[in-house]
Order: C-alpha cells, then sequence, then structure tokens
C-alpha cells in the first residue's frame, strides 16, 4: 500500500474508504513514517505522552514510534487494523471507528488523541461530532496529515494553539502536527 497521495485517493474513490481499508488493512504500511517519527520526536516538550488514544491506528506507527521514545500507555482504535495493531504493539485497541464514537462508544481519558493520516477520512459533515466527542475524553486532539483537512481550526470553539511541519521533498511539499484544545 506504499502509493502516493493521488493513487490513494484514486482508490479510494474507486473503492470507497470502509471497502479500500476492509480489503487492505492487512498490508497497510504508510511511506510517511519517518516523518511521523519527526514530528512526534520533535514536539515531545510540548505535547503529553502519557495516556494516548492512537485514533485511525494503522498498524501502530504513531504508537510504535512513542514505545521507541521509552512511553508505555497507548491505546489504538481503529474497525479495520485492530487486530494487526494489537499484534504490533501489544497494546489495547478499540475495534470501532468514527461512527461508534459519535454514538458514544469511546471510553477511558487520554492526555492526548493522536490521528495521524486518518481524522480526514471521516466525513466533513461528521467532523463536528467527532470533535466534540473526542474532546470529552482529552484535553488534547493532535493531527498529523499531509492535507489541508481536517482543519478543525475552522469549527467553533476549537483553538489551533500549536503547529509544525516537515519538509517531504525538495519542492516544498510538508506533512503537518497541528495540535488543539477547546476554547474556554
Ligand atoms: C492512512 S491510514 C493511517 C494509519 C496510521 N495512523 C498512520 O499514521 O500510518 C488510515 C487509517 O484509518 C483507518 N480508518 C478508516 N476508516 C476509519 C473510520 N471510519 N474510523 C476510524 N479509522 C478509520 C484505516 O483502517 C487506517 O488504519
Amino acid at each position: 500500500m506504499s502509493k502516493n497521495k493521488d493513487a490513494i485517493r484514486e482508490l479510494y474513490e474507486q473503492y470507497g474508504v470502509d471497502a479500500y481499508y476492509e480489503n487492505n488493512a492487512h498490508r497497510y504500511k504508510n511511506p510517511h513514517l519517518p516523518y511521523i517519527q519527526a514530528l512526534l520526536r520533535q514536539n515531545e516538550s510540548r505535547i503529553n505522552y502519557q495516556k494516548i488514544l492512537d485514533l485511525g491506528c494503522g498498524h501502530g506507527e504513531v504508537t510504535r514510534t512513542l514505545q521507541k521514545m521509552g512511553y508505555q500507555n497507548m491505546t489504538g482504535c481503529d474497525p479495520y487494523t485492530h487486530l494487526y495493531y494489537t499484534k504490533k504493539t501489544k497494546q489495547p485497541c478499540f475495534n470501532f471507528g468514527f461512527k461508534e464514537i459519535l454514538k458514544g462508544q469511546l471510553t477511558g481519558e487520554y492526555s492526548a488523541i493522536i490521528a495521524s493520516f486518518s481524522m480526514h477520512l471521516c466525513e466533513e459533515k461528521e467532523l463536528y461530532g467527532l470533535t466534540y466527542r473526542l474532546f470529552a475524553h482529552s484535553p488534547t486532539l493532535v493531527v498529523i496529515t499531509p492535507h489541508k483537512r481536517p482543519a478543525l481550526e475552522e469549527i467553533q470553539g476549537v483553538e489551533l494553539v500549536l503547529e509544525d511541519f516537515v519538509l517531504t521533498d525538495e519542492k516544498g511539499k510538508k506533512v503537518f502536527l497541528k495540535s488543539y484544545i477547546q476554547k474556554i
């Protein structure tokens, strides 16, 4: 699944996001992993990694990076890759996704929820509800994304408190890390 952005987008359009991940969960690999690792490391002093929910966790790209940094308390959440996540990280994992979170199924309190390359898959009309559901479980919501979406700063009551990026090529392409809190 090491496809470039356009190829992935075409596959999402051809099969739909759900069917695509249902059929390809076992072979998921993120070619941007070094950038995820760099962003998590260079923001260690700014994000509380003590108890993390890894949302849309794939095969544990975020969790395994944090484990290498010495952190131990992570939980995954992914409707398609939860078995691979558990096998590779030895951490627990919710086997559901955004729709179930919207229905209130998420439990636990976290120091931060990190959604790496995943929250842009949430339908725009559900993003507001999902964001507020997530803030009920964590003071901080961290998004890692190569896209403009999800732009949670456009949601009323949500404040962007940290933005960082790494360059992924000489033309200036970037992967961003954005951290959000609820405005008081
Ligand atoms: C591009 S992968 C990112 C995986 C990993 N977080 C990373 O950074 O490499 C997107 C992940 O979102 C998950 N996903 C797809 N639909 C989802 C949904 N409705 N709710 C939660 N996760 C979903 C997929 O199973 C997949 O693991």
